[in-house]
């Protein structure tokens, strides 16, 4: 593969897209699901993935919103369909969250839109704010195209006392976010720099939305909380550390994260952080956790060791022992975070091109690198990817065709494309 021209390299990405966009609706699609439900993967055990999570979910629709603008008229009418029933269906599961245990931090449902009861960790503070975040993006386009007497009823109701559904997910990070909860990996229950971010987007996004439906009283509640977090970043600039950390405040969970180095700090940069100042004037930080988990990973990972021509693979954070279907001490490289990383460095490049057209053009290089692994590690024929790949030999690992790897590829590819 590596013998491939540049050209062959970026058809190839090119073809990869397409077939990722179509094996995310294979899931969507699945018999055995209420319509709208987005399955984390097809796989019913070791490991049981057959559940709709609120933050795949939410990924997934704002991967899919990535896509929409260049997409052909055919797929935009089956894009916003799809939305359509995702949002009903969220419509119902937030309704379901209301009276349990976690409430709006729920973070995992049946595919019925049941809501999982069994031990988990909960709350994930991270999901409303990615549900609103999308809900809120498809509702712009919901209106656009003349569905807004919809959206009024059923997404945003501005009436003062009102609550509806996008509304709901707003007030509940406008009052929540310095609570702290548990983390995109499911594991420690801390204050977590993904979970801010995202929840900084969202009521960012929500201050605009907010005004649009007129609802101005919310606008000034929203924007004022999103002035607040932005100035609170700071706390994840952890003294004797010059990188940003992932978590801070141990509240319970698991305590394993001696470093605090996360790659969830890329998807987080990714997701809402290049168009903010902190990212700008804290460059080097970010920078520095992309380098020093690569380096990490570079050095104890037999695959990265047996092949030091190839990208890096990318696994979650350094002392992670999830092996895909349990606690054994085998963690792989992910799709997911390999693919942030790439995203990450062609949005840093982008940064760059008014400055260093060179740097720049470095910065996408190496980004672009990344996708040498997921064309390498894919599934030959269906391109199917699972949620790892061994870290020793690179074959599929963990639950199979998991619906975020191919998500967290799309918008990859977006920010990396030639
Ligand atoms: C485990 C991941 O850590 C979490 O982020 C994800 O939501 C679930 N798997 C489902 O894909
Ligand atoms: C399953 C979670 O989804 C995963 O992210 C986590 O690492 C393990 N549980 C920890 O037990």
């Amino acid at each position: 593969m590596l013998a491939l021209q540049a050209q062959d390299f970026s058809t190839e990405l090119r073809n990869f897209y397409n077939s990722s966009l179509e094996n995310i609706f294979v899931n969507l699609k699945h018999p055995e699901i209420k319509p709208g439900a987005i399955i984390a993967s097809p796989s019913k055990k070791d490991p049981d993935y057959f559940s709709h999570w609120t933050r795949d979910a939410g990924l997934v629709e704002l991967a899919l919103l990535e896509a929409y603008p260049s997409s052909t008229l055919d797929l935009q009418i089956q894009l916003r369909a799809q939305a359509e029933q995702w949002l009903n269906f969220e419509i119902e599961v937030q309704k379901t969250s209301l009276t349990a245990f976690a409430g709006l931090g729920e973070p995992r449902f049946y595919v019925d839109g049941t809501v999982v009861t069994f031990p988990w960790a909960r709350p994930q503070d991270d999901g409303p704010a990615l549900r609103a975040l999308a809900a809120m993006k498809w509702a712009e386009i919901f209106i656009a195209n003349g569905k807004e007497a919809w959206v009024r009823e059923k997404l945003y109701n501005s009436g003062l006392s009102e609550e509806s559904f996008i509304k709901r997910d707003l007030n509940y990070i406008a009052k929540r976010w310095p609570e702290p909860s548990y983390d995109i990996w499911e594991e420690t229950n801390a204050t977590h720099f993904f979970t801010r971010v995202v929840q900084l987007a969202a009521l960012k996004q929500g201050t605009l939305f907010a005004k649009q439906m007129g609802d101005t009283e919310a606008a000034n509640r929203y924007q004022l909380q999103a002035e607040l977090i932005r100035k609170d970043l700071n706390v994840f600039l952890v003294q004797g550390r010059d990188y940003i950390s992932g978590s801070i405040n141990y509240v319970a969970g698991w305590d394993h994260k001696v470093t605090q180095l996360d790659t969830s700090v890329m998807i987080a940069a990714n997701l809402g952080l290049f168009d903010e100042e902190f990212l700008v004037k804290n460059k080097s930080y970010f920078i520095n956790a992309a380098q020093k988990l690569e380096e990490f990973f570079a050095k104890n990972y037999s695959i990265n060791l047996n092949n030091p021509y190839l990208a890096t693979a990318i696994g979650r954070f350094p002392e992670d022992v999830y092996s895909g279907t349990g606690n054994a001490g085998f963690a792989s490289p992910w799709f997911i975070t390999t693919h942030a990383m790439a995203e990450f460095y062609c949005k840093m490049g982008k940064l760059a091109t008014y400055k260093n057209k060179r740097e720049a053009a470095a910065l996408k290089e190496k980004g672009t690198k990344y996708f040498e692994r997921t064309l390498l590690h894919r599934e030959l024929g269906t391109n199917m990817l699972s949620e790892q790949y061994s870290r020793n030999d690179g074959s599929l690992v963990g639950a199979k065709s998991l619906t975020w790897s191919y998500a967290s590829y799309l918008t990859a590819y977006l920010a990396c494309e030639p």
